[in-house]
């Protein structure tokens, strides 16, 4: 099947809803219970050093990274990311392929020196997709979120281009 990567557009707010509400994506997230599609439209309005790319398969919205760049001048070099492939397309390779699109634009386009990231403790799927792509744990922070009624550990992880 192939995938192509692409920036969101707006009128990809619901299926963007629809993807994060699915028990494995909003799991892995800090997304709530009962989503907003005005919320997720808030989300897609363009804004300075906010990238959002999606990954479609067949016209379907299967998964999609977001890169922020840090707005303080002293850090402009920083950029955060989040990412979510949809349940059921998991562990078929969208993942590493939107991380490929955001570390190019990161080293090649935006001269971005380092890509921060959080992560569960125990995402053993993310865990591995950040490793591969050359993140580094850099610490834990205990408790960081509540995940269905249980606080849970997360790790602070980093990428940086030489
Ligand atoms: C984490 C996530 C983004 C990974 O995307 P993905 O499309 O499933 O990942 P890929 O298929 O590209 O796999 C990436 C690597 O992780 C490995 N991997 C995938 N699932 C795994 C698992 N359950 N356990 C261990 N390794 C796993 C793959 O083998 C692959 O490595 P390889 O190329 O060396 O074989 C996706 O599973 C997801 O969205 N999960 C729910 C939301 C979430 O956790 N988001 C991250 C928030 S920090």
């Amino acid at each position: 099947m192939q995938i192509e990567i692409r920036r969101a557009e707006q009128e990809d707010a619901a299926a963007l809803r629809d993807l994060y509400a699915m028990p494995g994506a909003q799991s892995g997230t800090l997304q709530l219970p009962f989503p907003s599609l005005v919320i997720w439209e808030q989300r897609l309005t363009p804004r300075e050093g906010h990238t959002v790319l999606v990954a479609e398969a067949d016209g379907l919205l299967v998964g999609n990274l977001s890169l922020q760049v840090e707005p303080n001048p002293r850090r402009r070099h920083v950029a955060h990311i989040g990412m979510a492939v949809r349940d059921d397309w998991a562990g078929r390779g969208v993942g590493s392929r939107l991380m490929a699109a955001a570390t190019d634009l990161a080293d090649n386009w935006l001269g971005l020196r380092r890509l921060e990231l959080t992560v569960y403790a125990d995402n053993l799927a993310a865990l591995a997709l950040y490793r591969k792509a050359g993140f580094v744990e850099e610490g834990r922070a205990r408790a960081f979120a509540l995940r269905n009624g249980e606080l849970v550990d997360a790790l602070y992880m980093a990428r940086l281009r030489d």
